[in-house]
């Protein structure tokens, strides 16, 4: 590993082959699988637009360190883009009326984003995203789900690695936000602003696959009541965390188990730097 803990890894991903993909990929578990497929359309364009952002106030750095390390969270986030368009298109091909649509109109918020707004919006944005998702990775991960039985080998693989980097550079967006912007009204407020919008678009996904997979792979695509709720409070509990006043990705203990995911994966890569 490097000495920013942020390795940048390129990985030998193959994606499954057309016709492979059942949405139930993640452990059967439906909350769980649909979270994740929306999160991979989400990130093919939300990151391109993370390495946009953080790549424009890079010269505004004025500690050495931590410009190495936004750099490597930049070079981290595009594999993590780059692998993801692969596997998406193997949802695409899938064949879900509407789901490119909504794909499209979420590149149009991204691009206005680069385009009318600041970067105090921007990189509180980007730090809205990764307090969400640090947290949601050292759940997902602790909770051996990518490992389970019924996940799809390939795509367990794929996320494993994208939240295992996900910690490695869970520092990077807040001390960005915290070197050139600082204090906490306007980070909370775009914790709150990313993370509704990452939702928003995740269960829009999700309204337009459930027909069309419950009436190809049966009721067990449907989501229950129960199963709602479930997905409401995995998402307040980070966000709201994430929002108050004292909150820092910096407390996180890790445990071993991601100190050696860590190394197994640096092994696995074709080039690590
Ligand atoms: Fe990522
Ligand atoms: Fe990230």
């Amino acid at each position: 590993m490097s000495d920013h803990g942020i390795p940048v890894r390129r990985m030998p991903f193959t994606v499954p082959d057309d016709g492979a993909f059942h949405p139930l990929y993640i452990a059967g578990h439906p909350v769980a699988s649909y979270q994740m497929t929306g999160l991979g359309l989400y990130v093919a364009l939300l990151e391109p637009f993370i390495v946009k952002s953080v790549r424009r106030v890079l010269d505004c750095v004025s500690d050495p360190a931590l410009r190495e390390a936004a750099d490597r969270f930049c070079r981290q986030e595009a594999q993590h883009y780059q692998q993801h368009e692969r596997f998406n298109a193997m949802v695409f091909g899938a064949g879900y009326p509407g789901l490119r649509e909504r794909y499209e109109l979420l590149r149009t918020d991204f691009d206005g984003f680069l385009a009318d707004r600041d970067d105090r919006f921007r990189i509180g944005f980007v730090e809205g995203f990764e307090a969400n998702t640090s947290q949601g990775a050292l759940r997902l991960l602790g909770s051996g789900a990518l490992r389970h039985p019924k996940t799809d080998k390939a795509l367990g693989a794929l996320w494993e690695w994208h939240m295992l980097e996900e910690i490695e550079h869970r520092n990077v967006a807040f001390d960005l936000y915290q070197h050139l912007f600082g204090g906490w009204l306007y980070r909370a407020r775009m914790c709150w602003v990313a993370q509704h919008h990452m939702a928003r678009f995740i269960d829009d996904c999700t309204a337009i696959m459930l027909p069309v997979d419950v009436a190809r792979h049966g009721p067990a695509c449907a989501l229950t009541a129960g199963q709602r709720l479930q997905r409401l409070l995995m998402r307040m509990v980070p966000r709201v965390k994430s929002m108050l006043p004292r909150y820092t990705p910096h407390r996180y203990q890790l445990p071993d188990s991601v100190t050696q995911l860590s190394a197994k994966l640096s092994a696995q890569a074709t080039s690590v730097s």
